[in-house]
């Protein structure tokens, strides 16, 4: 006899299955990041949701919580069908859209599914800012700062570090909720959680007052004596807190099949400023790494208005590799120069074809206390600082050939070998590195507890897939296609 109860039962496992029932191939941005799941899944309702992970959790199911796929590397790579017996879905928060302001504590409160873009603008009509962004408003908010995305400046952070509460799931449907006040350890781990602790659903993010910035580009003649070059950026990093180097280019030369240093880059610098009358750093976006700009100029706008770039439209970037790599900034002048000096070496390699032009790019960055956060200050000896430099290398394609793309790479895998000892080197999640996780357990020295969280909150590795278990090392997770 089937009872009232039994039947929704029944009716729920029916509209479970029908979701699972509609294959969704996932890509990211750049469409070279790609898995076959069984079914996408965008939860209304936290509660929903607890539901659906409870079911899930009975039968160990493949989960992973995606944004806007605004990565490189295999992070938000679903278990793919072929790979397992077990189901494997793709869930995206999108429809968690709640938002509230708190002045009194200068905080947002809000759902897993703003994108960084929408969220800004909210903001404004507020008259708030954020104070740390990246560089571009594509991603979607909780998957930027899960990653460890950041900005540029000797007191920025990365901007999982304006995170001070959230409310997250674990495997087995249960919320738990944590905060600055309550848990701060249990901060340190999730800020940056790489998606393997847990689906978020909610954060509260550090809110200021409006902040205005004046943005001032410079250019300056480049140079081949690197040694020359870099010590001037470092000596400039020393007179300005907000600033990046968006150089030196480098242009592909098709009769000598080498890159050419452009004779010129172009920096630019933040400072707060007063000044009301013009808002004008949105007439374009040229020099923040979309396009070129080789000029001189000043504007002013709100903060994210003055550092970020908006999303698609001005910015059509793609099929690119890169490396984006941090270490103790005092290492800035010798790192930069021998980097450019080992990619020079790379160059014959560059066989495939199609490429376009190669940017550098240098910032720096204010370390934090996130267990897996690159810019953790673990491992810093007393008295050191704890701001970071950072090197960004693009490689920018022609044409949007994958045989290419591999080959650039593979290229790019090899920085971290060549460097991460000598300089202290940790690695932008999800953007070419190469799995190491007995290195990573050397530059994460968080990384058993963010294990141990992680098994509490999984126990099943349901969140794992192959770049976590590669690059973390979770070895309880060996058989996670099979267990
Ligand atoms: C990502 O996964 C695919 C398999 O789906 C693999 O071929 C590729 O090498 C991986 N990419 C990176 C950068 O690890
Ligand atoms: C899936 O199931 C089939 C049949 O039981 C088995 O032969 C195969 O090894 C399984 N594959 C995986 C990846 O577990
Ligand atoms: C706003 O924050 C203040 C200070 O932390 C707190 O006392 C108050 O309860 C909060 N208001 C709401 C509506 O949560
Ligand atoms: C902080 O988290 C605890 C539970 O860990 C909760 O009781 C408390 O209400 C939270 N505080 C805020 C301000 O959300
Ligand atoms: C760049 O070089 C040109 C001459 O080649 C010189 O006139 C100019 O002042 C230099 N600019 C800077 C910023 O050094
Ligand atoms: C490169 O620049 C450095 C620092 O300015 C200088 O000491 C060195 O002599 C230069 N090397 C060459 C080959 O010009
Ligand atoms: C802006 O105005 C305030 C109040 O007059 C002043 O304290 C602050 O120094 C000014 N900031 C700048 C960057 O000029
Ligand atoms: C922005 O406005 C300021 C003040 O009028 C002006 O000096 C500057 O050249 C303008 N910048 C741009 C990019 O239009
Ligand atoms: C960096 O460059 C210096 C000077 O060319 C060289 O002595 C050193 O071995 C290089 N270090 C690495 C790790 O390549
Ligand atoms: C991509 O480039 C490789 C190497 O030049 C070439 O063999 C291949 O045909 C290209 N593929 C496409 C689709 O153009
Ligand atoms: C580099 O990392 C090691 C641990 O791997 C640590 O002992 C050392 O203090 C670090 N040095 C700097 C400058 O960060």
């Amino acid at each position: 006899m089937v009872s009232v109860k039994g039947l929704q039962l029944t009716l729920l496992v029916v509209l479970l299955n029908a979701t699972a029932g509609n294959a969704y191939r996932w890509f990211n941005w750049q469409y070279e990041v790609t898995c076959e799941s069984d079914g996408y899944y965008a939860p209304l309702t936290e509660k929903g949701l607890s539901a659906w992970l409870k079911v899930q959790y009975t039968q160990g199911s493949h989960i992973k919580v995606v944004g806007n796929g605004h990565g490189f590397n295999n992070l938000t790579q679903c278990v793919d069908t072929s790979l397992s017996n077990k189901t494997s879905h793709i869930v995206s928060m999108t429809n968690f859209k709640s938002l509230s302001v708190n002045k009194t504590a200068g905080t947002v409160t809000f759902g897993a599914g703003w994108d960084v873009f929408d969220i800004i603008n909210e903001l404004k009509a507020y008259d708030l800012s954020f104070d740390n962004l990246g560089a571009e408003r594509v991603q979607n908010f909780v998957g930027a700062a899960s990653s460890g995305t950041h900005g540029t400046g000797a007191e920025i952070q990365n901007i999982a570090s304006q995170i001070t509460g959230m409310r997250v799931l674990d495997a087995m449907g249960q919320t738990h909720i944590f905060n600055d006040t309550a848990t701060p350890e249990m901060m340190k781990a999730f800020r940056i959680n790489l998606g393997a602790l847990g689906v978020i659903t909610e954060v509260t993010v550090k809110v200021q007052p409006t902040i205005l910035l004046k943005k001032t580009t410079k250019v300056l003649n480049a140079t081949s004596n690197y040694t020359e070059m870099y010590s001037q950026m470092s000596e400039l990093y020393k007179q300005h807190d907000r600033m990046t180097f968006w150089g030196p280019h480098f242009d592909w030369n098709e009769e000598t099949k080498t890159f050419d240093i452009e004779p010129q880059y172009y920096y630019s610098y933040w400072e707060p400023t007063n000044y009301t009358d013009v808002q004008n750093c949105t007439v374009n976006y040229c020099s923040d790494g979309c396009g070129y700009c080789l000029s001189e100029y000043t504007c002013y706008g709100e903060t994210s208005d003055a550092v970020s770039d908006p999303p698609q439209g001005t910015c059509s970037r793609n099929f690119y590799a890169e490396i984006e790599h941090f270490f103790p900034i005092k290492y800035l002048t010798d790192a930069a120069v021998n980097y450019t000096m080992f990619q020079r070496s790379q160059i014959p390699q560059m066989t495939a074809g199609y490429n376009d032009v190669m940017i550098f790019q240098i910032r720096h960055i204010r370390g934090d206390d996130s267990y897996m956060s690159p810019l953790n200050t673990y491992n810093l000896p007393d008295g050191e600082s704890d701001v970071f430099g950072v090197i960004e290398i693009d490689w920018i394609q022609k044409y949007n050939n994958f045989t290419a793309l591999w080959q650039n790479q593979d290229m790019a895998f090899s920085f971290l070998p060549q460097f991460g000892e000598t300089y202290n080197v940790t690695a932008h999640w999800n953007k070419m590195l190469p799995p190491t996780p007995q290195y990573n357990l050397e530059r994460y020295p968080m990384l058993p507890k963010f294990l141990a969280i992680q098994e509490q909150m999984d126990p099943k590795c349901q969140f794992v897939n192959t770049f976590l278990y590669e690059q973390l090392g979770i070895e309880r997770c060996a058989n996670y296609l099979t267990m």
